[in-house]
């Protein structure tokens, strides 16, 4: 990606947060997918009084595109409101190698602090159809 296609991502990861249903863990969180097309899809935390029925912004992105027919991804952002940018959970880590493999993946904090790394070094030894 391209400093200016980073810098849409997190702002659409920011922007998604807005809209985290949060009110048990009050921790809000955004997501952003850059398609290989071009497009962007979001996502944010939805929980559920159910605790277990929630599900993170991460694979809400993730699947959201994918019901729209998106396939094939090259970047990710993760946005929380904490000191240490957050990454994402284990089983969004397996959802995002499985759709969205060695991406690019940004974390940032709501004080514009990012960083880069990507999935192979957040996933380093996964389980994946290569093992199938
Ligand atoms: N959460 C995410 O949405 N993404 C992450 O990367 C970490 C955790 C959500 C799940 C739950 O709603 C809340 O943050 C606290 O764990």
């Amino acid at each position: 990606m391209t400093d200016h296609e980073r810098a849409l991502l997190i702002a659409a990861a920011t922007g998604a947060r807005e809209h985290a249903h949060a009110p048990y863990s009050k921790f809000r969180v955004g997501a952003a997918l850059r398609a290989v097309s071009g497009r962007i899809f979001t996502g944010c935390n939805v929980e559920n009084t159910t605790l277990g029925l929630s599900i993170c912004a991460e694979r809400l992105a993730v699947f959201k595109a994918l019901s729209e027919g998106e396939r094939g991804f090259n970047g990710v952002a993760v946005v929380a409101e904490t000191d240490v940018p957050t990454p994402p959970c284990g089983a969004c880590r397996q959802i995002l190698w499985e759709f969205c493999g060695d991406s690019e993946v940004l974390l940032a904090n709501l004080k514009g602090q990012v960083t880069l790394q990507r999935m192979s070094e957040l996933f380093p030894t996964p389980f994946d159809r290569s093992l199938l």
